[in-house]
């Protein structure tokens, strides 16, 4: 049952991450495996199932006393169907009902850059658009659904936890960026309109700053503005990109403190 004066790290929770196979969800994994109370499960979703596996290692050697449990699910083709049985399969190897814990969390952390040589002009195929939008915005939706059917608040009585991993492109435009500056922009504002419709969920947004990772390499080998090349390569070169650990240690200490507003937006470079 709910222990509503227990802070974030201390309850009993269920925590489903997307794009837990690499890079900022491997280490939200890793991070949240280390604070999380015990006996604790992690549901981690991604395409590959041998680089969930490893973060699955990396989780049980950083805390013996949770469970994780990996599927491979390719989110750019997701259905609610598929994606409700997949947490009730879940519940099924933790052994456990969703009152059994005393907190639930989804860390929506999957995303991609879109064809970042395109330019806002050129956004005109409808079947280009659709791809990428079922990705990073409508398997948002579906999978929130799905988890919220699942996770019924009112017969669990835990608490809800929506984090979404956003980025600086969500409130400023970058040129060649279109697929990404929009479909940030439209996450979180999703977001902020299921916490002002549902007081009683826990929902806010992450922007974890630059970070070195798969994502910001590929920004630096194919995206078409001069400008946004040459500044991701030099916060590279000389080292101004952010690590995985960096990023991840402030989302950690934020909910901790529970330092946002619900429904809003952290950003690394916040002030505490
Ligand atoms: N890096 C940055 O500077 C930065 C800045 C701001 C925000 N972010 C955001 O942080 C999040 C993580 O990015 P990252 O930098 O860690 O990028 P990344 O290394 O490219 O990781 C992306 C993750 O998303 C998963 N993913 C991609 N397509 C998928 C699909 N079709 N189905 C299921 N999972 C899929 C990938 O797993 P599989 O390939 O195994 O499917 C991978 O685990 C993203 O939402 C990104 O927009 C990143």
């Amino acid at each position: 049952m709910a222990t509503e004066t227990k802070p974030f790290w201390g309850k009993k929770t269920y925590c489903l991450i997307t794009g837990a196979s690499q890079g900022i969800g491997r280490q939200i994994a890793i991070d949240f495996a280390q604070n999380i109370a015990d006996n604790s499960s992690f549901f981690l979703l991604a395409r590959n199932l041998e680089k969930l596996n490893e973060t699955k290692s990396l989780m049980e050697a950083a805390n013996p006393k949770i469970q994780v449990f990996c599927h491979s699910v390719n989110l750019s083709e997701p259905t609610g169907v598929e994606l409700h049985k997949l947490i009730t399969l879940s519940l099924t190897v933790f052994a456990q009902d969703p009152a059994d814990y005393q907190q639930a969390v989804v860390v929506h952390n999957a995303g991609s850059l879109g064809d970042v040589s395109e330019s806002a002009v050129e956004m005109r195929n409808v079947e280009k658009l659709d791809k990428y939008f079922t990705l990073n915005l409508y398997s948002v939706t579906i999978l929130t659904a799905e988890f919220l059917k699942v996770f019924d608040i009112d017969r669990t009585k835990s608490e809800i936890v929506f984090i979404n991993i956003t980025s600086l492109c969500a409130v400023k435009p970058f040129p060649s960026m279109g697929y990404y500056c929009i479909g940030k922009a439209a996450r979180e504002m999703y977001f902020s309109v299921l916490a002002e419709e549902n007081k009683d969920l826990t929902v806010f947004s992450y922007s974890p700053g630059p970070v070195y990772t798969d994502m910001t390499d590929e920004i630096i080998a194919n995206v078409e503005s001069d400008e946004i090349k040459k500044t991701f390569t030099n916060m590279r070169d000389e080292s101004k990109l952010l690590t995985t650990q960096q990023t991840v240690k402030r989302l950690v200490e934020i909910l901790r403190d529970r330092s946002f507003t619900n429904g809003g937006r952290r950003d690394y470079y916040d002030e505490p």
